[in-house]
């Protein structure tokens, strides 16, 4: 009865796919995206959209932590660089949030740039330089404050 359990068990296990993991690219293509949003959130003060971008950027990184720890082309583990290069802006823009505060935000926001392009060059990915957005490419979103 308990061998039949097991073996009932193992077959329903086999019919299902491989649990999904996703690319370092495609972690960082919604990183991109969670980093245009941010700014266009805090650039229109609306806080609590950016304090949820934020959070969903930290998310990012975690993930890369988790899945992709090292990376072949890079010369030091990911996984050492993020606490290395974000948590520090990462908290700045947390407290420029926290105090609803935009000359602050925008300072801070710089700095996380300077982050993300930091370590494109450590992993030599230097190529891949990340801006200010210049424009909002969302045309189906607003960032203003809904109050
Ligand atoms: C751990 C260091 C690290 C940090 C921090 C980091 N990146 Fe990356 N990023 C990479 C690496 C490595 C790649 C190349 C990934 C690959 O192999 O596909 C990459 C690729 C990218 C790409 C190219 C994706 C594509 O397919 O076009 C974008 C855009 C990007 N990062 C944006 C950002 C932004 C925005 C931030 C900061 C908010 C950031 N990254 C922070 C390491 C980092």
């Amino acid at each position: 009865m308990r061998i039949v359990g097991v073996a009932a068990l193992a077959a329903a296990c086999s019919r299902q796919a491989a649990p999904y993991t996703p690319g370092l690219g495609e972690i960082m293509t919604l990183t991109q995206m969670r980093h245009a949003k941010l700014w266009l959130a805090g650039d229109a003060g609306n806080w609590p959209l950016a304090s949820y971008e934020l959070d969903e950027l930290k998310e990012g990184f975690d993930d890369v932590v988790a899945f992709h720890p090292t990376h072949k082309d890079a010369p030091l583990p990911l996984s050492e660089l993020i606490p290395k290069m974000m948590d520090a802006p990462l908290k700045d823009l947390g407290e420029a949030v926290a105090a609803k505060d935009r000359d602050r935000f925008a300072g801070a926001f710089d700095d996380l740039t300077k982050g993300c392009n930091g370590c494109h060059q450590a992993t030599n990915f230097g190529f891949n330089v990340v801006t200010r957005p210049k424009n909002n490419p969302y045309a189906n979103q607003s960032f203003q404050s809904p109050q």
